[in-house]
C-alpha cells in the first residue's frame, strides 16, 4: 500500500448531534417524509465515515387528538396505538438505511421529565401567561373542538362542507362560529362557545434575542428573510395548552390541563437523546445540552415546521437555560412528476409500498442528486428516476467494476498489480475527494453527486481507451490488461468510498469484493499486490415495470372510485404484451447461434435517430450492428459491457451499412428498452444455450 500525496491528517474529533423531525404517529411513512431521513442519515453517515462522533436521534411524535381519535376508532388504547405504528416506522426506516442511532417516543417518561422541567423553568423565569379563552366545544363529546375539527357552511359564498378556518372554494377565511350550520366532525352535534383557562409561552419577550438568534448564522438565508418578515409583523403569546380528554402529558400544578402536542414535541429530541446517553457511556448528556457546549447540534426539518423550530424552541432552549441548536436546515416538498403528491393521482406512495418492488438505495441516490442546501421542492420524476440510477450508478459506477474485475478473477487469480500504472489519475480521484467532502458538509449533495459522476466518466474513458479486452487476446499484452484493471479498481474503489454515505448497502458490497474497508482518510492507500473476490452483480438496473407495480399498488391503496376525481384509465398502467409467435421445434430454435458479445464500440449513427452502430466481439469474430436502442442508451455506456446476439443472422444492407446480426433486448420501447446483459462470468463467444 502506498500513501497517497493528499492524504489528509483528520482534524479534531467533533461532537455533533442530528436529529429529524418526529414523524406523527397516526399514519405511515411515505416518499415526502423519506426525503428528510435520506438527508440527514445521508449527512450522518458522512460524518461517521469522516470519523466524527456523530450521533442521530429521532422519535415518533405520539401525542395529540388526531391520535386519540384514531385510537378511539379503532378500539384500541392510544398507547396500543403508538407501540403499533412505531413498530411499522422502525421496520419502514431500517428499510430505507436510515440508521438512527435512537429511535424513540415521544409519549416516554424521560420526556415527561423534561417537558415539566423546561416548562417549571419557563414559569419561574415569568415566561408563561394564563388566561381565559372561548372556544368550539362538542357539546355532545364533551370536549373542545380544533378548527379543523368543524365543518359546516361558507358565510361568503355558501359551499358546504367547509373547514372551520377557511373556504376551499372561495379562499374566504373566517372563524368556526361563524360558518353556516356549524357541525363537529367528531359527533355531528353542533358546537357551542365556551371558556376555559389556557396557558402561554410569552414569545414576544424574546424578540430582540430572537432576531440576534435567525441572524447568526443559525438559518439559511432564505429561511431567516422569512423570519425576519414574521418578526417585523410582531410575535404573539403561544397557546401551549390543551383541555382534557387529551393524550399527552398533564401541565405540573394544572390537573385537567395538558401540554399542547408542539410544546413536547421537540423535547423529544432531548429525550431520545437521554434515553440513548443511559445505555452509552460514553455520550454525556450534559456535554451536549449545555449552554456554551463545544458539541454541535443540528436538526434537519422540512419547510413547513419552521416556526416551531426556528423561534419557540430556542426561545424555550434560552429560557430554560440549555444551549440552543447550532443550526436548522429547512428542505422543501417532494412532489411526484411535478405535481404535489396525491392520493386521487396515485402518488402518494408509501415507504412500504415502494419496498416491496424498488431497492431503496435508488431513491437515496435520487434524492442525493437532486439535493441542494435550500429550501426548494424536489422533484420525484419517475421516469427520470430510473433513467438516472441506471446511467449513473449501474451504467458508470458499478460499469468500472464489472467490466474490469473478470480479467482480473480469470485471468490474474484475483491479485491486483504490484504497482501504480497511472498514479497522476488516480491521485486526482483522491483529491477531488476534498471538495466533495466539502459538498457533503454544506449539504450541497446534488453537487457532490455531480463530481463522482464526472470522476465515473473519466473511469469508464480510461478504460475504454486501454481497451483491456483486445489486449487480453495476446500474451504479450496481458501484463497490461492487469496494470489497467488495477488502475480501474482502484479508482472504483476512491468513488465507492464518496458514495457510500448515499449507498451504505452498495458499499458493503464493494468492500466485500475488495476486500477493503472503504475508509474515507484512507482511500489513498491504493489497492496494490491486493487479492480481490470474485466479482457479483452489485447493482441491478430499475425496470420500469417495477415502478409501474408499485403505482399500481399504491392506485390499490385507494378509497373506492366515488370518492376520488375521475382518473383516465390505462394512461399509465402496464401496457399489455405482444402476442405470442407461432410455435417452432427445438431444430428451429437450435439454428439461432446465440453468442456472448462484447460491445467494443458504440456510437451515434448521422441521420438516424434511433440507431446505434454497435461494434461487437464474439471471440471468433468482430461484426458491426446496427441496433435500434438510441432512445434508451447513451454509447459511452454501452462500451464494454457485455450483451447476447443473434450471430448467424444473415448480413442486412441497412441506409446506413451492413448489420451483420443482431442484439437481443426487451422492452416497449423508448426510454424502456433493456439490452440482455449477462452477468461477469461470460465471455466473448460463448455459446448462449
Ligand atoms: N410531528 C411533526 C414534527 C415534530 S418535530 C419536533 C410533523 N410530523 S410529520 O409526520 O407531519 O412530518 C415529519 C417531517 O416530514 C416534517 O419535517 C415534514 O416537513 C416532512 N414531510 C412530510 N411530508 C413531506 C413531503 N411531502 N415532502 C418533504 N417533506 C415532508 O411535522
Ligand atoms: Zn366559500
Amino acid at each position: 500500500m502506498t500513501a497517497s500525496p493528499t492524504a489528509s491528517t483528520p482534524e479534531p474529533r467533533r461532537d455533533i448531534l442530528v436529529t429529524s423531525a418526529l414523524p406523527y404517529a397516526n399514519g405511515p411513512i411515505h416518499l415526502g417524509h423519506l426525503l428528510e431521513y435520506i438527508q440527514t442519515d445521508i449527512w450522518v453517515r458522512f460524518q461517521k465515515r469522516r470519523g466524527q462522533n456523530c450521533i442521530y436521534v429521532c422519535a415518533d411524535d405520539a401525542h395529540g387528538t388526531a391520535i386519540m381519535l384514531r385510537a378511539e376508532r379503532e378500539g384500541i388504547t392510544p398507547e396500543a396505538l403508538i407501540d403499533r405504528i412505531n413498530a411499522e416506522h422502525r421496520e419502514d426506516f431500517a428499510g430505507f438505511l436510515v440508521g438512527f442511532d435512537n429511535y424513540y417516543s415521544t409519549h416516554s417518561p424521560e420526556n415527561e421529565r423534561f417537558s415539566s422541567l423546561i416548562y417549571q423553568r419557563l414559569r419561574d423565569n415569568g415566561h408563561i401567561a394564563v388566561r381565559e379563552i372561548t372556544q368550539a366545544f362538542d357539546p355532545e363529546k364533551q370536549m373542545f373542538l380544533a378548527d379543523r375539527f368543524i365543518k359546516g357552511t361558507c358565510p361568503k359564498c355558501k359551499s358546504e362542507d367547509q373547514y372551520g378556518d377557511n373556504c376551499e372554494v372561495c379562499g374566504a377565511t373566517y372563524t368556526p362560529m361563524e360558518l353556516i350550520d356549524p357541525r363537529s366532525a367528531i359527533s355531528g352535534a353542533r358546537p357551542v362557545e365556551k371558556g376555559s383557562e389556557h396557558y402561554f409561552f410569552r414569545l414576544p419577550e424574546f424578540t430582540v434575542f430572537l432576531r440576534d438568534w435567525t441572524r447568526s448564522g443559525t438559518l439559511q438565508p432564505q429561511v431567516a428573510n422569512k423570519l425576519a418578515e414574521w418578526l417585523d409583523a410582531g410575535l404573539q403569546d403561544w397557546d401551549i395548552s390543551r383541555d382534557a380528554p387529551y393524550f399527552g402529558f398533564e401541565i405540573p400544578g394544572a390537573p385537567g390541563k395538558f401540554f399542547y402536542v408542539w410544546l413536547d414535541a421537540p423535547i423529544g429530541y432531548l429525550a431520545s437523546f437521554e434515553n440513548l446517553c443511559q445505555r452509552r457511556e460514553d455520550l454525556d448528556f450534559d456535554h451536549f445540552w449545555k449552554p456554551g457546549s463545544s458539541a454541535e447540534v443540528y436538526h434537519f426539518i422540512g419547510k413547513d415546521i419552521i416556526n416551531f423550530h426556528a423561534l419557540f424552541w430556542p426561545a424555550m432552549l434560552h429560557s430554560a437555560e440549555l444551549r440552543t441548536p447550532t443550526a436548522v436546515y429547512a428542505h422543501g416538498f417532494v412532489t411526484v412528476n411535478g405535481k404535489k403528491m396525491s392520493k386521487s393521482r396515485g402518488t402518494f406512495i408509501m415507504a412500504r409500498t415502494y419496498l416491496d418492488h424498488l431497492d431503496p438505495e435508488y431513491l437515496r441516490y435520487y434524492f442525493a442528486a437532486k439535493l441542494t442546501a435550500h429550501v426548494d421542492d424536489l422533484d420525484l420524476n419517475l421516469e427520470d428516476f430510473a433513467q438516472r440510477v441506471n446511467s449513473d450508478l449501474v451504467g458508470k459506477v458499478v460499469n468500472i467494476a464489472s467490466r474490469t474485475a473478470g480479467f482480473i478473477s480469470k485471468k490474474f487469480d484475483g491479485r491486483l498489480s504490484t504497482e501504480l500504472s497511472e498514479p497522476d489519475l488516480l491521485a486526482r480521484f483522491v483529491s477531488a475527494g476534498e471538495e466533495i467532502a466539502q459538498c457533503y458538509e454544506n449539504r450541497e449533495f446534488s453537487r457532490a453527486m455531480r463530481l463522482v459522476m464526472e470522476l465515473a466518466d473519466q473511469a469508464n474513458l480510461y478504460v475504454n481507451d486501454e481497451a483491456p479486452w483486445v489486449l487480453a487476446k495476446n500474451a504479450d499484452t496481458l501484463p497490461q490488461v492487469q496494470a489497467i484493471c488495477t488502475n480501474a479498481l482502484n479508482m472504483f474503489r476512491v468513488l465507492m468510498t464518496y458514495l457510500a454515505p448515499v449507498l451504505p448497502a452498495t458499499a458493503a458490497r464493494a468492500e466485500a469484493f475488495l476486500n477493503c474497508s472503504l475508509d474515507w482518510h484512507e482511500r489513498g492507500d491504493y489497492l496494490l499486490d491486493h487479492g480481490v473476490e470474485p466479482f457479483k452483480p452489485m447493482m441491478q438496473r430499475i425496470d420500469m415495470s417495477q415502478i409501474e407495480a408499485m403505482l399500481s399498488s399504491t392506485r390499490q391503496d385507494l378509497p373506492p372510485a366515488s370518492e376520488t376525481p375521475a382518473e383516465q384509465p390505462g394512461k399509465d398502467t402496464v401496457k399489455p404484451a405482444a402476442p405470442l409467435a407461432d410455435e417452432i421445434t427445438f431444430d428451429d430454435f437450435a439454428k439461432v447461434d446465440l453468442r456472448i458479445a462484447r460491445i467494443v464500440n458504440a456510437e451515434h449513427v448521422e441521420g438516424a435517430d434511433k440507431l446505434l452502430r454497435l461494434t461487437l466481439d464474439i471471440g471468433v469474430a468482430e461484426r458491426q450492428v446496427f441496433a435500434g436502442i438510441k432512445t434508451a442508451y447513451r454509447p459511452e455506456e454501452l462500451q464494454g459491457r457485455l450483451t447476447v446476439m443473434v450471430a448467424n443472422l444473415k448480413p442486412r444492407k441497412m441506409k446506413f451499412g451492413m448489420s451483420e446480426g443482431m442484439v437481443l433486448a426487451a422492452g416497449p420501447g423508448g426510454k424502456d428498452i433493456w439490452l440482455l446483459a449477462p452477468d461477469d462470468g461470460a465471455e466473448p463467444g460463448m455459446r448462449v444455450m
